[in-house]
């Protein structure tokens, strides 16, 4: 039997793929491995489902070496002997714990036999959410912005771990970036927003990142000349749907308080 990476999407229930929603229904163990993806998972299995698994909040090394074989030890016999699914948010291979388990599994559980079922990213959620469009033929870089930093360089950078706004600001601004924060996108959990100004969200919150474009970048679309005719008669706009609008279109939520960092039990919540 098998071992599914599950990935669950951003945070709204409804954002899990139709594949992800019945490998999670037909799964006998669904692990999870902090509250936010098991809230998630717990809209599409019951509770009894869900299984226990412990890791510590530190960053030693050591320590994180023995959490994962210990969650690999519980995993594996019931790998073997049904389907059991470890979920993560966005994208099991994007920034996530699976990683951790999928190389202690090869390592120490090589005949359990491992299927990950893509899920969607913050690293593409968030163009919708902000009302961005990364056109044909343009870069993108992933970079980490923990504690402040302010990676610089590529035209456009998406920045995950975004945990120190107004310093990271800073940096990008002098770079010559502009820049739009985006803090639990699709999520049901807590609220939903995105911004440009830095001091709204200078409380921590993991779940925040951030989208940098060159101020000056030039980008030449042959539709853009659409929007630059525009004298509002049956202009191409009138007929677009307000994704394409350029407004950020997040949804909210309800403000829950305090959500552990998912991640930051294993030591993905650590610095670059
Ligand atoms: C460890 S990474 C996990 C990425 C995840 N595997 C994915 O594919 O989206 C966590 C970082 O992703 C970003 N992130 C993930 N989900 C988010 C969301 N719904 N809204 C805003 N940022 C999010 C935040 O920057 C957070 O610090």
């Amino acid at each position: 039997m098998t071992l599914f990476g599950v990935g669950l999407g951003p945070g709204e229930a409804d954002l899990v793929t139709v594949r992800g929603k019945e490998v999670l229904e037909n799964a006998d163990v669904v692990y999870s491995p902090g509250r936010l993806s098991r809230s998630v998972a717990l809209e599409h299995v019951d509770e009894s489902k869900i299984g226990d698994l412990d890791f510590p909040m530190t960053k030693d090394e050591e320590k994180l070496r023995s959490a994962w074989k210990e969650a690999a030890a519980e995993i594996a016999p019931n790998a073997r002997e049904g389907d059991v699914a470890f979920v993560t948010l966005g994208d099991p291979n994007v920034y996530s714990t699976f990683g951790h388990l999928r190389r202690t599994i090869d390592a120490f559980h090589p005949d359990v036999e491992l299927e990950i079922v893509p899920g969607v990213s913050a690293v593409t959620a968030f163009a919708t959410a902000m009302g961005v469009e990364i056109e044909a033929g343009a870069g993108l870089s992933l970079r980490e912005a923990a504690n402040g930093h302010s990676p610089t360089g590529p035209d456009r950078m998406i920045l995950f771990k975004v945990t120190d706004a107004p310093a990271t600001h800073e940096g990008l601004v002098e770079a010559g970036y502009e820049v739009t924060y985006g803090r639990r996108l699709f999520m049901e959990q807590g609220e939903t927003l995105v911004t440009e100004d830095p001091a709204e969200i200078d409380e921590r919150d993991y779940y925040t990142l951030a989208y940098a474009v060159k101020a000056d970048l030039e980008v030449e679309q042959a539709t853009a000349a659409f929007q630059q005719e525009g004298d509002g008669t049956e202009d191409a706009s009138s007929e677009a749907d307000s994704s394409s609008s350029g407004e950020p279109v997040a949804d909210g939520g309800e403000v829950v308080v305090e959500e552990m960092a998912e991640g930051c039990a294993h030591g993905d919540c650590g610095g670059h």
